[in-house]
């Protein structure tokens, strides 16, 4: 007989933004007509470049013709992007080679699928909140033996508050842990870690062993440049850390998929020799992936030409004026923002003790805005509501000006 994998039992809620869009549905079968604005999943509105249109159709062509057609491609991705991609790390004065390079369909199924790779056991350290991923795919492999309803947590895992008092940026771990996720820019809070906290991860990841899992899907977001954009910047970190990154956001490759991980030849954790963790991400991959498309890989390759680069820096440019109007507009009513400066994600302090849900609710009701309660990221997001900066401009204008109108505070 067969069995499901019963971890998929343990988790505490449905995957959160499709709750989101279940709950939109109900509320517009109520309330039939109401104009809503989505400021929810940060999903990117704006086309693609011309640039990277031009990639993509070289991409098509290069397969109507027997001289130029590829089929399977090299597993760890197209030689040339890896390259490509290994020449703009340097040019942020981070050497790593187009070995340590795996082109991927994104950040999500990287952040989700990385832990396989980990022993069973291996404890995990989440910053809290954080994007639901991290914590869920751990659920689904086994690490936790289930969800503690009065803490709001899930047993054995290790989760780093990210505070108003701390800036949204946790300590390390005050035990010892094996696996530590850390998102900068975060998703959800916007909050960006410095040098020196970064560091501080480091420093904690080889003395301990640990592995950090570095999101930086948002590094474009930054411009202040003292902030780091990849933990690489940090030294000791080719020892110790694996990044995970994506087009998705930066080039509006949100349904084109592209995305990469970077795991350092330098890589060593306990019991292995340098290359080993490498090898395996490789196995790994080369087990359950045959590659992102041909086509995308085009596409991307298009994205770091000099005029792929400048026109994804106005795409991001272009969403940081919406993250501009939206926290000045929720500041004017008298809103406590974050994040929102180097970051797509404006993190709001909820007034008056309401829950997350019961603040989504009522923005919902009063002003058409959906956005996603601080709390389906984690615990420590109760009281707290994020608002995404992806959207047309006139939406995100409209959005702004409901809640400056409508919203009874
Ligand atoms: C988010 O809204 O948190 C992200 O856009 C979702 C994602 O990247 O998968």
């Amino acid at each position: 007989m067969a069995h499901i994998n019963a971890h998929y039992n343990k988790l505490a809620a449905g995957y959160l933004f499709p709750e989101i869009a279940r709950r939109t549905e109900i509320f517009l079968e109520k309330h039939p007509g109401t104009r809503v604005r989505k400021l929810g999943i940060g999903n990117t509105t704006e086309p693609l470049t011309p640039a990277v249109i031009k990639g993509l159709k070289a991409g098509v062509d290069k397969l109507a013709s027997p001289e130029t057609y590829t089929g399977y491609g090299d597993e760890q991705g197209n030689k040339l992007l890896r390259e490509r991609l290994a020449l703009y790390y340097t040019e942020r004065g981070v050497s790593l080679s187009s070995e340590d390079f795996f082109i991927s369909d994104g950040a999500k199924s990287d952040s989700g699928n990385i832990q396989s790779i980990f022993s069973s056991d291996s404890i995990a350290a989440f910053q809290d909140p954080a994007y639901p991923v991290y914590v869920d795919s751990n659920v689904i492999a086994g690490r936790s033996s289930g969800f503690n309803k009065d803490k709001e947590e899930y047993n054995n895992f290790v989760y780093m508050p990210c505070t108003k008092e701390n800036n949204f940026i946790p300590e390390v771990p005050d035990q010892k842990v094996d696996l530590i996720y850390l998102c900068s820019p975060n998703n959800p809070t916007g909050a960006v870690a410095t040098h020196d906290q970064l560091k501080s991860f480091v420093d904690y990841a080889r003395k301990h062993k640990a592995v950090l899992i570095f999101d930086a899907a948002y590094a474009e977001y930054i411009s202040d440049p003292a902030l780091p954009k990849t933990i690489y910047e940090i030294d000791g970190a080719k020892e110790c850390a694996i990044e995970i990154n994506s087009l998705s956001k930066f080039a509006g490759f949100t349904g084109v998929r592209l995305g990469w991980s970077i795991v350092p030849g330098d890589l060593i954790i306990e019991g292995t020799t340098p290359g080993e963790v490498r090898k395996l991400w490789n196995r790994r991959q080369s087990t359950f992936f045959n590659g992102a498309s041909n086509i995308v890989q085009e596409g991307a390759l298009a994205v770091f030409s000099k005029e792929g680069l400048q026109e994804s820096k106005n795409l991001v440019q272009y969403y940081m004026e919406n993250a501009q109007t939206i926290r000045e507009g929720v500041e004017s009513v008298g809103m406590q923002a974050f994040g929102g400066i180097n970051a797509p994600y404006i993190w709001l302090e909820i007034p008056s003790g309401l829950t997350s849900w019961e603040f989504f609710d009522k923005l919902l009701l009063e002003t058409g805005v959906i956005g996603t309660p601080g709390s389906g990221f984690g615990p420590a997001g109760e009281g707290y509501f994020r608002l995404s900066a992806f959207g047309h401009h006139k939406d995100i204008k409209a959005a702004v000006e409901s809640i400056k109108n409508n919203l009874r505070l």
